[in-house]
């Protein structure tokens, strides 16, 4: 579903070099639900910002869904990101001008789907992640829980093959972010769609059912845990 091979990427910032991924090789299989931890700077951002075609390595390539995507022109990143992920971001990064009911629908709106089930599609996935009755309601009129409901349903509407999730507990209390977790591993379960979550949140890396650690842009260890 997902494959990395021998990635780097360094970011120039003034006169300092940060190799912040320094030869990354990761292959992620179907309906995975695998979380990705290290430290703050260890790259777990710069990692996802690559699989999900938001960002592009210096070396190396990536492959989604059997596709090459390293060297591919940013229009064809656009409609392979569009197409197959959903991203969920730490900070939820909705659009502070639309309800809730708005930015969901919009992911499907941007895939050219009709009005009706557009409409049907994003209210059913609202109320899925326990949204009934908020829809009309703004980001500033909803808790940072309700927020994060609102980025998962976002990413997952569209039903996308793989769904990142950039530290999806972080601006959470503990219950909400396990309460989110439990959300996306229904829908892992029920639908198949591979989760791939950074984090430094042990509640979520209990959860996970393969665990990566990142350790100065290299993955230092690897554990697949039984269901
Ligand atoms: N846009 C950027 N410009 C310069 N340095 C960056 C940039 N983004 C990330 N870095 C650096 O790369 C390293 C890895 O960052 P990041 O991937 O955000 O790690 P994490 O998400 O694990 O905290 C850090 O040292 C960070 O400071
Ligand atoms: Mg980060």
């Amino acid at each position: 579903m997902i494959s990395a091979q021998v990635v780097h990427k360094t970011y120039i910032d003034g006169e300092t070099q940060v190799h912040a991924l320094r030869g990354i090789d990761l292959n992620i299989g179907e309906a995975e639900f695998l979380a990705i931890a290290g430290p703050s700077g260890s790259g777990k951002s710069t990692l996802l910002n690559i699989i999900g075609c938001i960002d592009t390595p210096d070396s190396g390539e990536v492959q989604i869904d059997g596709e090459l995507v390293t060297g591919r022109k940013t229009r064809d990143l656009v409609e392979i990101r569009r197409a197959k992920i959903g991203f969920v971001f730490q900070n939820f990064n909705l659009i502070p001008v639309l309800t809730a009911y708005e930015n969901v629908a919009m992911s499907l709106a941007l895939l050219g789907l009709r009005e009706a089930e557009i409409r049907e599609r994003s209210m059913t996935m609202l109320a899925e992640v326990g949204l009934q009755g908020m829809e009309d309601r703004r980001p500033s009129r909803l808790s940072g829980g309700q927020q994060q409901r609102v980025a998962v349903a976002r990413a997952l509407v569209k039903e996308p093959l793989i769904v990142l999730a950039d530290e999806p507990t972080a601006n959470l209390d503990s219950e909400t972010g396990e309460d989110v977790l439990k959300l996306m591993l229904e829908l892992n379960s029920r639908l198949g769609t591979t989760f791939v979550f950074s984090t430094h949140d042990q509640m979520v890396m209990e959860y996970a059912r393969r665990l990566c650690l990142l350790h100065d842009g290299l993955i230092v260890s690897d554990e697949h845990r039984s269901a």
